[in-house]
């Protein structure tokens, strides 16, 4: 990751400590790569977005997606870039509150780094995630054309 100039930093810090709570990290969610000793698995929780639908915790969420650099993977407007879209409503781990929060807070396999603890407090993870659930899905979404006569 590129190092900024301490000036944009600073700002960008001091909204990030604004944001900072003492609530503990949350409970983790059961997902599908675990593999449970005798098959039984422990009850999951629910997580839900205590912002949903709040525009300042969405127009709050926007500022942590540009001070976090996560534009620089997904992309201005998260529109896609090197990282998926974020915009588009097709969520590889699956869009519901608590997955979205998931993905963010403790990252995802293939190259999306996990924010949540030193970097995000939860409550800012739920400002990313309210942020990117204000963004409506375009009216024309691309689909992508698979080659099948290559193979
Ligand atoms: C270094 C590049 C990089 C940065 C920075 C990054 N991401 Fe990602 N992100 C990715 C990649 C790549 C994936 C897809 C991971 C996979 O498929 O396993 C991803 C996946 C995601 C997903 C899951 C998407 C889905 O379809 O389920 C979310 C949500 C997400 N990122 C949000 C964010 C947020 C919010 C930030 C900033 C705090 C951020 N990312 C920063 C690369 C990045």
């Amino acid at each position: 990751m590129a190092v900024r100039p301490v000036r944009t930093l600073l700002p960008a810090l001091a909204l990030l400590a604004a944001c900072r709570s003492p609530a503990p990290a949350p409970p983790a969610v059961r997902y599908g790569q675990h593999v449970f000793a005798g098959g039984a698995a422990p009850a999951g929780v629910t997580l839900e977005n205590p912002y949903r639908g709040d525009r300042a915790s969405a127009a709050q969420g926007e500022t942590i997606f540009g001070a976090m650099n996560c534009d620089g993977c997904h992309g201005g407007g998260a529109a896609g870039w090197v990282g998926p879209s974020l915009a588009d409503g097709r969520w590889r781990f699956g869009g519901s509150d608590g997955a979205i929060f998931q993905s963010i807070y403790y990252g995802r396999p293939h190259g999306m780094p996990a924010y949540g603890g030193l970097l995000l407090s939860s409550d800012a993870v739920w400002k990313l995630v309210t942020y990117l659930q204000s963004l409506a899905p375009p009216a024309d979404l691309p689909t992508e054309a698979w080659d099948t006569s290559a193979r």
